[in-house]
């Protein structure tokens, strides 16, 4: 194969471990088809991102994957077993992430745990193991008050991992972040994807963040909603975060991606 097609990767079949499955999926709200026959695999221990434009579903199809909200058709499997609700194997991050005000970011994070009955100190072991994670290592006391958005999103994330959910379920995790937190964010979460074997399943409008971070990234087209194309950045992937911006390859996706998505700009 090619650079360029290995670069872009596109349709060859997964071989690889897939732990989400999405089969035949639609969703109508009322008179309005918000999905139309959605099918996607989404292997462990890689980052899926969701892009297209808003109003295209893909916090209709996280909410699904979630339990949160039925199909009106097709099905779920996680690791082959089907979705009827919500579980403890997948973990959603909401874009607007609610902390617990009262908490501080230790509690916050731990307090999944502390749901299940895990003990104090082995909850916050692991807490704080999540903390250091994202990044926010010396903040264990801090309030949320306290706190940029930013580095509220990060809670919510610490607080993910911590439950040891096998799905992390991101719905535009950085929309609400300045541009240096959110290139630092980024880093992180790679660096997160590569040392957890977790499937990371992430939404986004930004076409230079889905390839920054993406090892998959599927291409929603609106009214109604369904997968375009789905692009594998292979090349890059490898080089240091630094260095990926810079890649010809990377550059070359981002172009790709925006003459696919142009026509749809309202
Ligand atoms: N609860 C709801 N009731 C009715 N329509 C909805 C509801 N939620 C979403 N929609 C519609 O479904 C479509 C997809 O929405 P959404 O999943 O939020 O898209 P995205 O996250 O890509 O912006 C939009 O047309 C939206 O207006
Ligand atoms: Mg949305």
């Amino acid at each position: 194969m090619s650079q360029t097609s290995d670069a872009f990767g596109k349709a060859d079949p997964i071989d690889i471990d897939s732990a989400v499955s999405v089969r035949g999926v639609s969703k109508n709200y009322g008179e309005v088809e918000a999905l139309r026959d959605l099918s996607l695999e989404f292997p462990r221990g890689q980052l899926t991102s969701l892009l297209g434009p808003s109003g295209c579903g893909k916090t209709t199809l996280l909410k699904i994957i979630a339990g949160l909200i039925p199909a009106t058709a097709g099905e779920i499997e996680i690791d082959g077993r089907k979705v009827t609700g919500p579980g403890p194997d997948r973990a959603f991050v909401f874009q607007d992430f609610a902390l617990l005000p009262w908490a501080n970011v230790l509690r916050n994070v731990s307090f999944g745990l502390e749901l299940r009955g895990v003990g104090k100190s082995e909850r916050e072991a692991v807490a704080e193991k999540y903390i250091g994670n994202v990044g926010l290592s010396g903040f264990e006391k801090a309030y949320p008050h306290e706190l940029s958005g930013g580095m509220r999103q990060r809670v919510g994330l610490a607080r993910a991992l911590s439950v040891d959910a096998q799905v992390l379920l991101l719905d535009e995790p950085f929309s609400a972040v300045d541009e240096q937190n959110r290139r630092k964010f980024q880093e992180d979460l790679l660096a997160l994807v590569r040392n957890e074997n977790k499937t990371f399943i992430f939404v986004t409008h930004s076409i230079e963040e889905a390839v920054y971070i993406s090892d998959q990234i599927a291409i929603l087209l609106p009214r109604p909603s369904r997968v375009s194309e789905i692009i594998r950045p292979t090349s890059f992937r490898g080089t240091k975060a630094d260095n990926i911006r810079r890649s010809p390859e990377y550059l070359d996706i981002v172009d790709q991606i925006w003459a696919s998505l142009r026509n749809y700009v309202e």
